[in-house]
């Protein structure tokens, strides 16, 4: 059985502070309940790179896991303002968030550079979450499924059989991050079927069943339990509603079936 993923990425929010607020909030309200939810499920925070440290600290001695936001696909060199692969790892970095749409649309990440920045991952062992997801434009168009295949297929260049068991995805339609419109768990299912299609067809039964995908799209504390017990929706990438440790504690408790 895939364990759930409930993730929160703070995305550009919250000052150290702030940030060790949220975290003793968010502890007290799930480290007591963390044996009990540990059987089925993982959860996963991604603040901006320069509070690793802080929250690498904050989160010691609990189970929730530290992920970053994006990275760059060398290990050194001269890219200003970069973060690599070596320097997320020394931190206990176990999860990168790779092709969010924000870095897709605003920042014109190619689905080139994105595949170099996962094969960069999987060689460092961080565990990529590959970001796939249609525009507004897209979905009024009926080309849902055309985009997200081909960002997929795109962004799995190169990746071998032994590599994709240590990846994932997540689906997350750019109208509705951050929008307040949530795809409906029937939307979000028939895509992540698709999603896991091509993971069948391109390597084999045992890695579609092996790779979880998450959605992400204005997940909240009410409509989190309809969205991640549909059967392929494997966890959550959470945004706006990460920010406030009720209403996170909450999506972490959420019901899974
Ligand atoms: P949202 O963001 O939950 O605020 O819609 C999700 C995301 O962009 O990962």
């Amino acid at each position: 059985m895939r364990k759930k993923l409930l993730a929160a990425n703070w995305k550009m929010n919250l000052v150290p502070t702030e940030a060790r607020a949220l975290i003793a909030g968010l502890r007290a309200e799930i480290d007591r309940d963390s044996a009990a939810l540990a059987g089925d499920r993982e959860v996963m925070i991604a603040p901006p790179s320069i509070m690793i440290p802080a929250v690498a600290q904050a989160l010691a001695g609990s189970s929730i896991m530290l992920g970053a936001q994006n990275m760059h696909f060398d290990d050194k060199g001269a890219f200003t303002g970069e973060i690599s692969p070596p320097m997320l790892k020394s931190y206990g970095v176990t999860h990168v968030i790779l092709g969010h749409s924000e870095h897709r649309h605003v920042f014109g990440e190619s689905d080139e550079l994105i595949n170099k920045k996962v094969l960069a991952a999987l060689k460092h062992r961080i565990i990529p979450i590959l970001c796939v997801g249609e525009t507004h434009e897209e979905h009024d168009a009926g080309r849902a499924l055309e985009v997200v295949l081909r960002q997929l297929e795109r962004g799995l260049e190169g990746v071998s059989h032994e590599a994709i068991g240590g990846m994932m995805l997540a689906y997350e339609p750019v109208w509705a991050i951050g929008s307040g419109r949530t795809a409906t768990p029937a939307q979000a299912e028939s895509i992540h079927g698709a999603l896991r299609g091509v993971i069948l067809e391109r390597y084999d039964r045992q890695r579609a069943d092996l790779v979880r995908i998450l959605y992400g799209g204005s997940v909240t504390a009410d409509n989190v339990d309809s969205l991640i017990s549909k059967p392929d929706i494997d966890g959550a990438l959470v945004g706006g509603a990460s920010l406030k440790a009720d209403s996170f504690a909450r999506i972490v408790k959420a019901r899974t079936h």
